[in-house]
């Protein structure tokens, strides 16, 4: 028995930033921004936009290129950090506007690992019977939690969202692995302190700014680095492979430079790594799986290919997902 990706979508919203915009906001240049992160442009939802919104789109995508009913699908597993409110859930929110009436629905939150973590779960759900055709979706909004005042963290992050429909198969296609981590002890990292039960939401908190996502990025490049090579080795090795055996790596597009440092550690060649950084700039939960439809489309991994998904993000978690194509 193995595990197929039926159908895989993505919705980017249509509103484009970009780093001549960015200048008009703070005190950054393009070659600043370029340099140091590889982003030239991201996306931004609407107004009329939620968390929710952009997963449907993606989700209708999948689905249509699954060619099947939303009422075959047992499960919704949403990955996102910028969900449309604290419950219910953003995934009953995207079984309601499916009409997905068969679906069990739960949110993940592993931040920018969100994906990787529900991709995990899905795997082991469908492998253990649980269920048999399930809806993994990484939606994020992060322009929400973003504070365009802080050139920090304003210039790295974008909007987007990516769903893929797996389901038991006879078919050699398989997810043959999975490797996830966390550490806690990093959580101050990357956080958002307002909003949740020890910091609820008051003018105070409102005025202090704490409604945004804070950042530590220097002391989070070297963890993600490391964290990111080592979670990708760990998931081939469980697949039984080497680094020879990869066809493509699609990692995390939080910075160029971790992925160029990453591909160094694992001695693999730009070549066989998936890059849209400059596009879209670091959507979270949605990164990996937008980059893998464009992968595909692109004609840059075919049947058969073995594909590595890495991510790395807030908690401190990171992950990785072995897939055959
Ligand atoms: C955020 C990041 C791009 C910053 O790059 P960096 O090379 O580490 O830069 P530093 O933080 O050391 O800052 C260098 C200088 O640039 C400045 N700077 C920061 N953002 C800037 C911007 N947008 N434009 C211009 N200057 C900027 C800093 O203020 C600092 O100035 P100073 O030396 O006068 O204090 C980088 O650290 C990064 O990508 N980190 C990891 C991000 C990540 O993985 N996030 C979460 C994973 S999901």
């Amino acid at each position: 028995m193995g595990i197929e990706i039926i159908g895989i979508g993505s919705y980017l919203p249509e509103k484009i930033l970009t780093n001549a915009d960015l200048e008009k906001l703070v005190e950054t240049s393009d070659e600043w921004i370029t340099t140091r992160t590889g982003i030239k442009e991201r996306r931004i939802a609407s107004e009329i936009e939620a968390t929710s919104d952009l997963a449907i789109k993606a989700a209708e995508k999948a689905i249509s290129k699954a060619k099947i009913s939303p009422d075959e699908i047992d499960a919704i597993i949403v990955a996102t950090v910028t969900p449309d409110m604290f419950f219910p859930s953003t995934s009953c929110l995207v079984q309601k506007g499916l009409k997905a009436k068969n679906a069990a629905a739960f949110d993940i939150s592993a931040a920018c690992s969100g994906f990787i973590y529900a991709l995990s779960i899905a795997k082991d759900s469908i492998k253990s019977g649980t269920f048999k055709t399930v809806l993994v979706i990484g939606s994020e909004t992060m322009s929400r939690v973003t504070d365009w005042q802080d050139r920090n963290t304003c210039v790295l992050l974008g909007d987007a969202a990516g769903a893929v429909i797996l389901r038991k198969t006879d078919s050699p296609s398989d997810i043959l692995s999975s490797y996830l981590g966390a550490d806690g002890n990093y959580s101050d990292l990357l956080y958002m302190p307002g909003g949740g039960s020890r910091e609820p939401a008051t003018y105070k908190t409102i005025d202090e700014r704490k409604h945004f996502l804070k950042m530590e990025g220097n002391k989070l490049f070297k963890i993600a680095v490391k964290a990111m090579a080592d979670s990708a080795q760990k998931a081939i090795a469980l697949a039984g492979l080497t680094c020879n055996d990869i066809n493509l790596f699609i990692p995390h597009q939080a910075n160029i430079r971790i992925i160029e440092a990453v591909a160094k550690h694992l001695d693999i060649s730009m070549e066989k790594v998936f890059l849209n950084i400059h596009k879209y700039g670091n959507t979270s939960s949605a990164t990996t799986p937008v980059a893998l439809e464009e992968a595909i489309i692109e004609g840059k991994v075919k049947k058969g290919d073995i594909v590595v998904l890495v991510a790395f993000g807030g908690g401190l978690t990171w992950g990785s997902v072995v897939i055959k194509l």
